[in-house]
């Protein structure tokens, strides 16, 4: 119990169950939890495939980093400390999207493998899907897409991801998504893919 849970009675049984949610949408809800460096390819992906769900009759949503600090999260930084809270925060958002029956691409750095297992412990074994969007530093950084590796460059932004601040490449990840050998038209296509035999749309 945390201090401030002491007087708290969540009650969860009075809600419409998450079954008639998910027959209601046609779909079962699941976290698609896409982690790897800053230009990686990440929001390109969710993005697509979520239109494209959407575009079959799907429900889809994605959470992405750079929107969700600048509303729920525009509090926290960059810090080792910060970036827990972000990833806490957000794995308890994503959670409620899943089970209202939700199809979530959630879109964040994710740099440490601590990280990875708390979203994985918040949101749930059966509902989470853990996609590694793998792209080199310098290939990250020749793409620049919002000319941070510039920025990062002239010394101007501090504690950045895979500079001054580590990302761990995963060990063992169940799924890889390779966009510097591959295009993001053929990681959409393969993710599409793994969701729908993993999670039988
Ligand atoms: S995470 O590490 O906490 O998972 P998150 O995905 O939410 O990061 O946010 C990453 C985005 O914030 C990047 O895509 C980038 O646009 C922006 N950003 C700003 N400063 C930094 C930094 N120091 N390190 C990494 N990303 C940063």
């Amino acid at each position: 119990m945390t201090a401030n849970s002491a007087h708290i009675y969540p009650v969860f049984d009075r809600m419409v169950p998450r079954v008639q949610r998910e027959t209601r949408l046609g779909q079962r809800g699941l976290v698609v939890w896409l982690y790897g460096l800053s230009g990686s390819g990440k929001s390109t992906i969710a993005y697509t495939l979520e239109h494209r769900l959407f575009a079959e009759g799907r429900f889809a949503q994605v959470l992405d980093g750079d929107n969700i600090r600048t509303g729920l999260n525009r509090d926290l930084g960059f810090s080792d400390a910060d970036r827990l809270e972000n990833i806490r925060r957000i794995a308890e958002v994503a959670k409620l999207y899943a089970h209202s029956g939700v199809i979530t691409l959630c879109s964040f750095i994710t740099p440490h493998a601590v990280l990875r297992t708390l979203a994985r412990e918040i949101i749930g074994e059966t509902d989470f899907l853990e996609v590694y969007v793998k792209c080199s530093y310098a290939q990250c950084a020749a793409r620049d897409p919002k000319g941070l590796y510039a920025k990062v460059q002239r010394g101007e932004v501090k504690a950045f991801t895979g500079k001054d601040s580590a990302f761990e490449e995963p060990t063992n990840a169940e799924f890889i998504l390779d966009t510097e050998s591959s295009t993001i038209e053929a990681s959409v296509e393969n993710l599409h893919q793994i969701i729908r035999k993993k999670f039988v749309l």
